[in-house]
């Protein structure tokens, strides 16, 4: 059976939220570095920041993919964790490299590596905040790398690099709900466990003995989070075998501060409620969340979604959750 006919196996990754000090400045800064186009100027009245602070979140728009700016009040420095690349094309490295000196962005100039799996060419560099960043030209672009591309040529998010402190529980998780598999160690740095997506890009982990802060999920900045994409045929089968398996977290988003980074990190892998407006709805109808967390605080959602053309998900269109949350309050009359 091939990668992409395993049931619940994740594509892509849809979209990220990151923790911001000043969400204009942030926004800006990912307009000059990726060509991003802001959805709204606006913070979210419906999304208020957490932690005490005004404000909210803004998504910013880059290629098939979207970003989520999370004001955080009392932002601590980052540990290098998350990071979080993006498809470039090869012959294009050094237009990118241009672009990011005339915008003053201080970056890793040009690094060709193989350290998660796959040689090709990476530009690293962080967003105002210390938020990382890299753009990653892998010697073969997967097909809808580019798709919708910027008019500063950057296609979609092409990994995450997460923390992770048993890298074997981590390869056991993501094989077990995610339907993807580790690469050989011998093909990636030591200390790194990699997955790559059955699209294209991969989630990788590296091994940490303490989690970060921007890690530790909900627990201290509002609203972190990964989303991945599946078949929308899987998507009610995969939470359903999470919701089996795993246990629930009553948590509620908008409380932030109510458990310690120490408390978080110990809490077993589980699912939760989602900070976004349909998370409530969803476990009223569900009585579970629509989240969920691995064993190291990283936060996920599933984006269910169909082939844009034929049976190929190298481009998708995502499907609404309220169809399933209407279905299902529908059934229970
Ligand atoms: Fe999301």
């Amino acid at each position: 059976m091939s990668k992409e006919q395993r049931p619940g196996t994740v594509y892509w990754i849809d979209h990220y939220v990151v923790p911001v000090s000043d969400i204009a400045r942030w926004s800006d800064f990912y307009t000059n570095a990726l060509g991003a186009k802001p959805q709204v100027r606006e913070a979210r009245p419906d999304r208020p920041a957490g932690g005490g602070g005004g404000g909210g979140l803004l998504f910013t728009y880059v290629g098939e993919c979207h970003v989520g700016g999370a004001k955080a009040e009392g932002l601590t420095p980052g540990t290098g964790s998350p990071r979080y690349s993006w498809f470039i094309r090869p012959e294009e490295v050094e237009l990118h490299l241009r672009r990011l000196d005339a915008h003053q962005i201080a970056h890793s100039g040009a690094i060709r590596t193989s350290d998660e799996g796959e040689p090709g060419t990476a530009i690293r560099f962080a967003d105002p905040d210390g938020n990382q960043l890299a753009l990653w030209a892998p010697a073969r672009l997967p097909d809808g790398a580019m798709a919708n591309e910027t008019t500063a040529k950057v296609g979609r998010i092409a990994g995450a690099l997460l923390e992770a402190r048993d890298l074997g529980k981590t390869a056991d998780f993501y094989s077990t709900y995610c339907g993807v598999d580790p690469l050989p160690s011998g093909d990636v740095e030591r200390d790194t466990v990699v997955f790559p997506l059955a699209a294209g890009g991969r989630l990788a982990f590296k091994k940490v003995d303490s989690l970060g802060n921007r890690t530790a999920g909900h627990a201290v900045y509002r609203a972190l989070h990964q989303a991945l994409v599946i078949r929308d045929e899987d998507f009610l089968p995969a939470l359903e075998h999470m919701y089996r398996d795993l246990p629930e977290w009553d948590h509620d988003p908008s409380a932030i501060g109510t458990v310690s980074v120490d408390e978080s990190a110990s809490l077993p892998a589980r699912t939760g409620i989602h900070g976004n407006p349909i998370g409530p709805e969803w476990k009223k109808a569900f009585g579970r969340g629509d989240s969920f967390y691995d064993w190291d605080e990283n936060t996920f959602h599933f984006v269910n979604a169909n082939p844009k053309q034929g049976s190929s998900m190298a481009t998708y269109e995502s499907v609404s959750q309220r169809t399933y949350v209407d279905q299902r309050l529908a059934a229970r009359g």
